[in-house]
């Protein structure tokens, strides 16, 4: 855990320093044209600049050293778990804020190129254009065939969203599932690695999907949407069977979202804001500029388009145990990233008025086979009345180190989700609840730690049945 920290630490101020740079870089077009007119201007930019770099690594150090003091001081403690639910609900919050920021632009900028007009009363240099109406304002928007003669000088651009979403999202795979990878990634169920190796495995994953997607991106596939698609989304779903395959269900969807995401941010960082920034140079330098590049960007743009769908399922999919608590849960993982990305495609096809009858159904179909896939197996007889003495012996022995008000299990240390099942009565309360995790889902116990029997799961699904009495 500790080793697992402090490298984290690192990697996290590491990639500040990157996007800082990249970003000085960035400023460069605007700014030192001005300020070096005189030598005096370029000492002041460069001074401003190093003070930028500065602040925004020591601002992160600093709350980096404050959070690795307090986690020493309450290490050994009943307020450990509390820090870590604190950190991890302030960076889900925020993780959630700044990702609907980024999806809602690309969704944005993909409705405005699908419904531009391209045709009426447009000027030579133009595109297309579009009015709307929004908040009580009437706004127009032009879209260049290339770009202005001149460039203005306050130009917006989109990064910081998918950056600083990609970058809570990695921070908080390591808060939920990396500092508590024996109980919350690793199911010796499934594979018995060690807490080091697992996350390994899961950090190394990001990087080798990176790679692969980056490559098959830069061949001629690119240029075939249909084969691009085929290819790239069997190469997914072997993802998803190998997550499957090392890591509890959970955190093998997440990691599958985690994937998706590092694409999606990947081709921000890497090839749409340097297409960008080309452009925006050959048009001040009236250079000549490959036309593939923007194309390029173009087509990557759209691929993260196809992705939203499939990851915010990703990002909700924890709630919902008869998905990765399926015996396949890569297979459904598969299903519902096609069929979601199947209506995404629909949506687009209708925003540009093109006409499609089979995309819709094929994708409610798929997604409608998913829900027949994950339906609970059909119940067996039950015998006489089950007495609940044995139900709560049952509860006693194999949930309650966790589900208690003061829980003895070392990870823990408050009952998860507020679940106890101390008394009787709590039990009953929650009767609903256990038939959907102990037996339809059986996601309880989690990653079965406490060894539960299919006999045991049986009587309590018997007892639910018979009405949840707490009689002794
Ligand atoms: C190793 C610890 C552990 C054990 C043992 C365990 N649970 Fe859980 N349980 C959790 C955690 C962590 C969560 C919250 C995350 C989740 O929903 O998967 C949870 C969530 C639940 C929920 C969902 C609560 C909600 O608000 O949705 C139910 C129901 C539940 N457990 C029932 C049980 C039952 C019944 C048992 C015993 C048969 C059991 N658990 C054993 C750790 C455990």
């Amino acid at each position: 855990m500790n080793l697992i920290l402090i490298a984290f630490i690192v990697f996290i101020l590491f990639v500040i320093v990157v996007l800082r740079r990249t970003n000085d870089s960035m400023a460069d077009y605007y700014e030192t044209a001005k300020a070096t007119e005189t030598a005096e201007g370029e000492h002041i930019a460069h001074t401003v600049g190093e003070a930028k770099t500065l602040s925004s690594f020591v601002i992160p150090l600093l709350v980096a050293v404050v959070l690795l003091v307090v986690y020493f001081l309450v290490k050994d403690s009943i307020y450990l778990g509390h820090m870590k639910e604190w950190m991890n609900l302030a960076i889900r919050w925020f993780h959630i804020t700044i990702g609907i920021a980024w999806i809602g632009a690309s969704f944005y900028f993909v409705f405005l190129e699908n419904s531009l007009n391209r045709t009426k009363n447009l000027r030579d240099e133009l595109a297309g254009n579009l009015w709307a109406v929004h908040g009580g304002g009437f706004y127009y928007v032009e879209k260049y065939k290339i770009a202005p003669k001149v460039i203005p000088k306050d130009l917006h651009w989109f990064k910081y969203e998918a950056y600083f979403t990609w970058l809570s999202g990695i921070v908080l795979l390591f808060v939920v599932y990396y500092f508590n990878a024996e109980s919350m990634l690793v199911d010796p169920n499934v594979m018995d690695i060690s807490p080091y190796f697992a996350t390994f495995l899961g950090v190394a994953s990001l990087a080798a999907g990176w790679l692969i997607y980056d490559y098959m991106s830069k061949t001629p596939l690119i240029k075939n949407n249909l084969w691009f698609a085929i290819i790239g989304f069997t190469i997914l779903t072997i993802f998803a069977w190998y997550y499957a395959h090392i890591f509890s269900g959970r955190a093998a969807y997440i990691h599958f979202g985690a994937l998706i995401g590092t694409l999606m941010a990947g081709n921000v960082f890497f090839v749409i804001i340097p297409a960008q920034k080309a452009l925006v140079k050959a048009a001040k330098e009236g250079s000549y500029l490959d036309p593939w590049l923007g194309k390029h960007a173009g087509l990557r743009s759209l691929h993260n388009n196809y992705f939203t769908l499939p990851i915010l399922f990703v990002m909700i999919s924890n709630h919902f145990p008869s998905t990765f608590g399926h015996e396949q849960p890569w297979a459904i993982l598969a299903g519902i990233s096609l069929g979601s990305a199947g209506i995404k495609h629909y949506l687009n096809l209708q925003e540009k008025g093109e006409k499609s009858v089979w995309v819709m159904p094929i994708s409610v179909m798929i997604l409608l086979g998913v829900v027949f896939a994950t339906a609970p197996a059909k119940p067996g007889e039950c015998n006489d009345n089950v007495s609940f003495t044995e139900v709560y012996s049952i509860i006693n022995e194999r949930c309650v180190t966790c589900h208690s008000s003061k829980p003895t299990h070392p990870t823990w240390t408050a009952p998860p989700n507020g679940v106890k099942y101390d008394t009787p009565e709590e039990i009953q309360k929650m009767s609903e609840k256990i038939m959907q995790r102990v037996v339809i889902t059986q996601t309880m116990p989690q990653n079965n730690e406490t060894g539960m029997q299919p006999e045991e799961r049986d009587l309590i699904r018997c007892w639910i049945e018979q009405g949840s009495n707490i009689d002794f």
